[in-house]
């Protein structure tokens, strides 16, 4: 079997619909300036309409243009939202892919390192076991809410981040970053699942953060124990997952700020081992980008742009 194989290589049956990574970097990239914003989204206005046409998507396209990514992304999900329903549809999609990804990055975290010590591959089995799981478990969470496989774009920016040919660089990519995320995001859904009492939702989702703590663990422990006696190495692991945690920062969407969508689960990364440094480092690096009034008048902008059009376009 293949080693180090890259995103684009990852398998999907045919209900699955591909979106480019390079929309993620560029979210990760947007300035505090509200005619930047407009300009980098609206070049992008041809492949999101590509990866949204055809998904339950569309109609928030047609609704607000391209930007309804900037507005679903950075509205919290509050009860009584009027497009609450999508957001959480879209949401319980996006965990849905992400943990599968992180099934396929376990693996190949596994699979791609032959010499790493059999500890290693033992964790890396055990967090295959419990990707596994989450997936099913999301797969019933997604029936919960009615949604299915391949609603909407599957980005593979998670699955990136597992791609580095070195092991150290590996889990700090997956195992701090990547399911540092995961923290943050099971934190809001569960938050908001008391908010509307479906203990369903809430217990589940509980389930899955639980291990999910533990593959963080497993992050710091082996990122540790492959830099040892390298503090040069280790310092670069710490700049890659800095890299990592600002991409999945989505411009401040998931950040400390107060107009954030997902907060930073404190208590949780604290119990998965973060130090107070990192978790420091983590509110500055995810405070920077938009604020949310920077994107509401952005996506203004974008959307009266793209009705105009379209009327142009129909009359
Ligand atoms: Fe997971
Ligand atoms: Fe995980």
């Amino acid at each position: 079997m293949k080693r180090m194989i890259a995103p684009d290589e990852l398998a999907r049956d045919s209900r699955f619909v591909r979106q480019s990574n390079a929309l993620s970097t560029l979210l990760s990239q947007l300035p505090d300036d509200v005619d930047t914003v407009v300009e980098m989204l609206e070049k992008f206005t041809p492949m999101i309409e590509e990866s949204t046409r055809g998904t339950e998507a569309e109609p928030l396209l047609d609704a607000h243009g391209p930007a309804f990514m900037l507005v679903t992304l950075n509205t919290p999900i509050k009860p009584g939202n009027p497009a609450v329903e999508t957001q959480l549809k879209l949401r319980m999609h996006g965990v849905f892919v992400g943990e599968v990804q992180a099934l396929e990055g376990a693996g190949r975290s596994l699979w791609d390192f032959p010499d790493a010590p059999w500890e290693f591959k033992m964790n890396m089995a055990r967090q295959c076991w419990d990707e596994a799981r989450h997936v099913q478990i999301y797969e019933k969470l997604m029936d919960h809410v009615g949604v299915e496989v391949g609603a909407f774009a599957e980005s593979t920016f998670l699955f990136e981040c597992a791609c580095s040919d070195d092991p150290a660089m590996r889990v700090a990519g997956v195992n701090r970053a990547l399911e540092g995320l995961a923290c943050d995001v099971f934190r809001d859904l569960i938050r908001y699942a008391e908010e509307i009492g479906d203990e369903t939702m809430q217990q589940a989702v509980d389930y899955v953060l639980a291990d999910e703590l533990t593959h963080v663990r497993f992050g710091s422990d082996w990122v540790k124990e492959f830099t040892k006696d390298d503090p040069d190495h280790f310092k670069r692991t710490q700049e890659f997952r800095k890299e990592v945690d600002k991409q999945f920062s989505f411009g401040g969407a998931r950040s400390d700020r107060e107009d954030a969508a997902i907060p930073i689960a404190w208590e949780d990364r604290r119990e998965a081992g973060f130090s107070e440094e990192e978790l420091e480092e983590l509110t500055t690096i995810s405070a920077g980008g938009p604020t949310r009034d920077t994107l509401l008048e952005a996506s203004r902008i974008i959307r009266d742009r793209w009705l105009a059009k379209q009327k142009g376009a129909s009359a």
